[in-house]
């Protein structure tokens, strides 16, 4: 299908199936070289990147764990509104090679937030796989170390990315139609 309808928007076939998968099996080379004997745990950012996290994770041959997080702001004390907290990160990661794998950076503001927080554990290392980058969005910046996709400032959604919801159940990657 070239063009899908979610609620009251049209999108249109931007990455393909076969784009995606071959993508993916690049990323997970990458992965399998840098991390041989590592032992890494990988962290999926909930809800998103939980397709994304099951093609890479079955792509890799070394040793590997993973975990899922979701990622929920509320307003705290703090000056600058809104406090990002993990939930369900419940495993220990002192000295521990920790790789986050998310759908998309966008602003960069969740990562932004939250990597420090992982740092206060003390892992051995702390890397960013991201399937989707939108450079032009940057506001708060990040490194992206191993990078899918870049792609412009528009909004995208299936292979795990919604849009109010829905659109998450498709293998390729649509994009908002003008
Ligand atoms: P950031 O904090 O601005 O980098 O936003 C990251 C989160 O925003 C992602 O994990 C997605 O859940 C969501 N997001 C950003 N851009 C898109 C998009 O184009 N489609 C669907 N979700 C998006």
């Amino acid at each position: 299908m070239t063009r899908i309808r979610i609620h009251d928007k049209i999108f249109t076939l931007y990455i393909s199936k076969e784009d995606i998968q071959q993508k993916v099996g690049e990323l997970a080379n990458a992965l399998n070289r840098d991390y041989e004997h590592k032992n890494p745990i990988f962290i999926a950012v909930l809800n998103g990147a939980f397709i994304f996290a099951a093609d890479l994770f079955k792509s890799l041959i070394i040793d590997a764990e993973i975990s899922f997080i979701k990622l929920a702001s509320y307003k705290g004390m703090k000056s600058s509104g809104q406090v990002i907290t993990a939930i369900g990160l419940d495993i220990e990661l002192y000295d521990r090679h920790v790789v986050i794998l998310e759908d998309i950076v966008d602003t960069g503001k969740t990562l932004n937030e939250f990597l420090p927080q992982l740092m206060h554990q003390q892992p051995a290392s702390l890397k960013i796989v991201a399937l989707l980058h939108k450079p032009a969005a940057t506001v708060y910046p990040l490194k992206v170390d191993y990078k899918g996709f870049e792609i412009p400032d528009k909004f995208v959604v299936g292979y795990g990315l919604d849009y109010n919801g829905l659109g998450r159940n498709t293998a390729s990657i649509y994009q908002l139609s003008e």
